[in-house]
């Protein structure tokens, strides 16, 4: 009988598809290895950057261009981003490079790993931009929005941290909002249908995004961590 695979189901497609480019295969060799986190033991953030006004996280950065953003934006913040896709990494690195960023902290693979070896209450902000939608019935159990994943961003945000959650289909964005509002250390802070309409002003705009493949205009879903009664 064939084993059963342990841990989360796979909520990812490809690991690799095209040819890299060979500048951003040399960067996988040397910049990558610098810069790379080990979810194999707890991960110290303090020592990553011990000036960090804050810690962030984006998990499924796919390019890397709102990582690499708002990395630029705020480099006084450490961001970590985590994403299985290498040619995604390797152009994440490229423009790593190009902006000269060294408040970056990648994690090349699953982030469920990478979460598992964060600290409790570590992190100000998660970003989750246009996860792989997953739209058919049967592949549902493959989103990355799982009561499991809910349960470990309650416990690595910080009492006020903020979770982005963006899509563009309703269907995940109806099974996000369902997830997470019953989530009671979560609390939704829209106010008005603008809220989640209109991207909110520090979004940097990502490259799936910009495909427009979902069935809606994109929904912007902001979470913020209640602290502790
Ligand atoms: C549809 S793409 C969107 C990429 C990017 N956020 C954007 O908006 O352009 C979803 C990405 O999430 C990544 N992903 C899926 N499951 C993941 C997981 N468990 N951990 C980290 N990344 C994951 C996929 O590899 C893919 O690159």
């Amino acid at each position: 009988m064939p084993q059963q695979p342990h841990g989360p189901l796979r909520s990812f497609g490809r690991i690799k598809a095209r040819p890299i480019k060979s500048r951003q295969a040399s960067l996988l060799q040397t910049l990558l290895p610098t810069i790379t986190l080990d979810p194999s033991q707890p991960i110290n953030l303090f020592a990553l950057k011990p000036d960090a006004a804050e810690v962030w996280l984006e998990i499924g950065f796919g390019g890397g261009e709102h990582l690499a953003a708002q990395a630029e934006r705020r480099r006084d913040v450490l961001v970590l981003g985590a994403e299985p896709f290498l040619n995604g990494v390797a152009s994440a690195l490229r423009h790593i490079e190009a902006a000269a960023l060294e408040n970056v902290r990648l994690h090349a693979g699953d982030a469920r790993d990478l979460l598992g070896a964060l600290p409790e209450a570590s992190l100000d902000r998660v970003f989750i931009l246009f996860p792989d939608p997953w739209p058919k019935l049967r592949h549902h159990k493959r989103r990355l929005i799982q009561p499991e994943l809910v349960g470990e961003l309650v416990r690595v945000l910080k009492p006020h941290g903020r979770l982005r959650f963006a899509t563009d289909w309703a269907n995940y964005a109806d099974w996000t909002l369902e997830r997470l509002t019953r989530a009671a250390e979560l609390a939704w802070t829209a106010q008005k249908a603008d809220d989640w309409r209109m991207a909110p002003a520090d979004h940097a705009p990502t490259r799936y995004e910009a495909k427009k493949l979902g069935d809606i205009a994109p929904v912007y879903l902001e979470f913020e961590s209640t602290p502790a009664a």
